[in-house]
């Protein structure tokens, strides 16, 4: 990945002042044409009003804040004695009574608002208009960290994305209904928390770094299951935590809380809101190769940084 002889710190500063300077380069370790950095690399409004066919985003940011706070008080309603209503693909994939509620609520509001457009949800699958028709597609978590919301542990959201067919994010709203936390994103816009910008933060070198990951469902079975790295990053990070929401923890990375994340096996509507959130906020999101789209896959892996951390987490993650 990186050139023979050169350190991680060399690697990284080269990297983000090749983000500044526009250019990509020979071991530059993932295309630059998808990583947005605020400043001069987020989008030009003329470009993302080409990417929506000029639809007025605004407005549907706010609709979409409404529904997600709207399913975040189902979810609050419940959170005192939560119902596990069934088990999913095992006995630790469990669904509750909220998840079920919250998520019919979501899909209702936005079938009635958008009739011409496919909606994703965790629970009820692909929904609305057919996906091959639709002109904009939405992913739906209606909470994140069930794990965590059934054992009573406040740390779950609801997680809402906007996205072209070929899933490119064009705004995301995560709620956490136990803080009133709102974030939100609109491509080319910034990210924002209750309506303050979010900035990602410059921690430079690994050992400085606070870094969040997760264990995928089939970790009894799977020897793939996320060990052998976490194991990797505990020997040269400050502090690894597994706080339990995918799209929580990407959120928190764009404003400041955490350095860094990373996790495989996500499927598209636990991150399609916080990939945008967090690139908005001047972070960087790719796949543990460093290409830039891993909402792309149905179980995809996933790397979140302040941008100055993602070569060398990359570095980790490929053994190096
Ligand atoms: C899960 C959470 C968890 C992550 C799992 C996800 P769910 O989503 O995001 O943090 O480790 O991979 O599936 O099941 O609570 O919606
Ligand atoms: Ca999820
Ligand atoms: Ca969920």
């Amino acid at each position: 990945m990186k050139a023979a002889g050169t350190r991680c710190s060399d690697l990284n500063r080269s990297t983000i002042q090749r983000y500044h300077a526009g250019r990509s380069g020979g071991e530059f370790p993932f295309p630059v044409a998808d990583i947005r950095l605020r400043g001069d690399f987020r989008m030009a409004p003329a470009a993302v009003a080409r990417e929506t066919g000029r639809m007025q985003l605004q407005p549907i940011l706010t609709e979409a804040a409404a529904i997600a706070r709207g399913a975040g008080e189902i979810v609050r309603q419940h959170f005192a004695a939560p119902t596990p209503t069934k088990l999913k693909t095992s006995r630790i994939d469990i669904v509750t009574a909220a998840d079920t509620e919250a998520e019919a609520y979501i899909v209702r509001e936005l079938r009635r608002r958008f009739p011409d457009h496919h909606i994703v949800g965790e629970e009820g699958g692909g929904q609305g208009a057919p996906a091959a028709e639709a002109p904009y597609h939405w992913f739906v978590d209606p909470i994140d960290g069930t794990v965590n919301f059934a054992s009573k542990l406040p740390y779950f959201c609801t997680s809402i994305a906007l996205a072209t067919p070929d899933r490119q994010p064009l705004l995301g709203v995560v709620y956490d209904p136990t803080r009133d936390e709102l974030f939100t994103a609109l491509k080319g816009e910034g990210a924002f928390l209750n309506g303050d910008p979010l900035r990602v933060t410059d921690t430079a070198e690994l050992i400085d770094a606070v870094i969040a990951s997760g264990f995928p469902y089939d970790k009894h079975t799977n020897p793939d299951n996320n060990l052998k790295e976490w194991a990797a990053f505990l020997r040269r990070i400050r502090g690894e935590r597994r706080l339990g929401s995918a799209a929580l923890d990407l959120c928190y990375v764009a404003a400041g809380r955490l350095d860094g994340y990373w996790e495989k096996d996500l499927k598209p509507y636990d991150a399609m809101a916080g990939i945008l959130i967090l690139r908005e906020a001047g972070g960087i999101v790719t796949d543990y190769a460093g290409e830039p789209n891993p909402q792309r896959e149905d179980r995809g892996r996933y790397v979140g940084s302040n941008g100055r951390l993602h070569a060398a987490m990359l570095q980790v993650l490929q053994g190096d």
